[in-house]
């Protein structure tokens, strides 16, 4: 029972459940998404994540980053709208209007990558849990302090996406590295079921679990994503893919699509050793192809 439920997401279903694209879209209708990320320190951790929502098929991205940052990632990121948050020792610290803010009009919101950590960090990721009430998407720094919050988690009535990575998920479930390495289906699935998020278990063969019971299981991507700033563009292309096909199809396309266009890359005549967080973004162009 349990092994039916944990189907790989392949090719086959990736092409089978996508919902195509209405031909009179307009920028509007494809996903206004924001992504909060970045700081002084790590100002391209905001550029992989907005940069890959945009090639992910993202209609309006907007990212809330720190002031310093936004010259540096608006080179690089030139279809993105930006708001600069307060900060506070070159990290963000929205105030509560902000926040609201940033909220409004906006389908779905990753908050995470290059973040960093402040108790001004925790009460922005308390308040969205509380308060957002789109798709919330928390990765990387983001998901320290979800720990702290799972009684927040909880009450949430809006979908909660976690993507964390094995270290990422031992601190959440608070249970060692080694356990979670070796109970990893169990983990995720109880996880999901108890808190009520959908859980991205990252790693060779991505676990996705949802909070019914369902999970997927990916086999596309290779050791060439195994570099900072892999995770930041995943999670860009599971904000833009949310933002535009249903939920739980979304997180378990989204891991699939983000190995694919490694594997395609490889294919290519890319080698696994040079092959960088940026070429990944643009090797979306053609991992795309699959759903056209
Ligand atoms: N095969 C397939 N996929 C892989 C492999 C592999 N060998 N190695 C990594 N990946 C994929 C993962 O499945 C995930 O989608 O690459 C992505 C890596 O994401 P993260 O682990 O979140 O890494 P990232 O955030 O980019 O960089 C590491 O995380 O622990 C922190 O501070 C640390 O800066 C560091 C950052
Ligand atoms: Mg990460």
């Amino acid at each position: 029972h349990l092994e039916a439920q944990r189907c790989v997401w392949g090719k086959d279903e990736v092409v089978n459940s996508w919902v195509k694209s209405n031909p009179f879209a307009h920028k509007g209708s494809n996903g206004r998404i924001g992504v909060i990320a970045g700081s002084q320190q790590m100002p391209g951790a905001a550029a992989l994540s907005a940069s890959a929502a945009i090639r992910g098929g993202a209609g309006l991205t907007t990212v809330g980053t720190v002031s310093t940052a936004i010259q540096t990632v608006a080179t690089h990121v030139k279809e993105a709208m930006y708001t600069a948050f307060s900060e506070q020792s070159g990290l963000i610290a929205p105030t509560e209007e902000e926040l609201f803010a940033f909220y409004e009009g906006k389908a779905a919101i990753a908050i995470g990558p290059g973040i960093g950590r402040s108790t001004r960090i925790k009460a922005m990721i308390a308040h969205a849990i509380e308060h957002y009430t789109g798709i919330l998407i928390l990765d990387a720094d983001a998901l320290v302090y979800v720990s702290e919050l799972h009684d927040e988690v909880k009450k949430r009535r809006s979908p909660l996406v976690l993507t964390p990575h094995i270290g990422e998920m031992a601190h959440l479930a608070n249970e060692s590295v080694d356990v979670v390495k070796q109970y990893r289906f169990t983990i995720a699935e109880t996880y999901a079921q108890t808190y009520q998020a959908h859980i991205i278990l990252k790693g060779p063969h991505t676990i996705v679990a949802n909070p019914n019971g369902g999970m997927t299981v990916n086999h596309s991507g290779n050791a060439g994503l195994a570099k900072g700033g892999s995770g930041d563009v995943l999670t860009g292309i599971v904000t833009a893919l949310v933002a535009r096909q249903p939920l739980e199809t979304a997180l378990s396309t989204a891991v699939f699509l983000h190995g694919h266009a490694a594997d395609l890359l490889i294919n290519q005549g890319f080698s696994i050793n040079s092959l960088t967080p940026s070429d990944l973004i643009e090797g979306l162009a053609e991992a795309y192809k699959l759903c056209e």
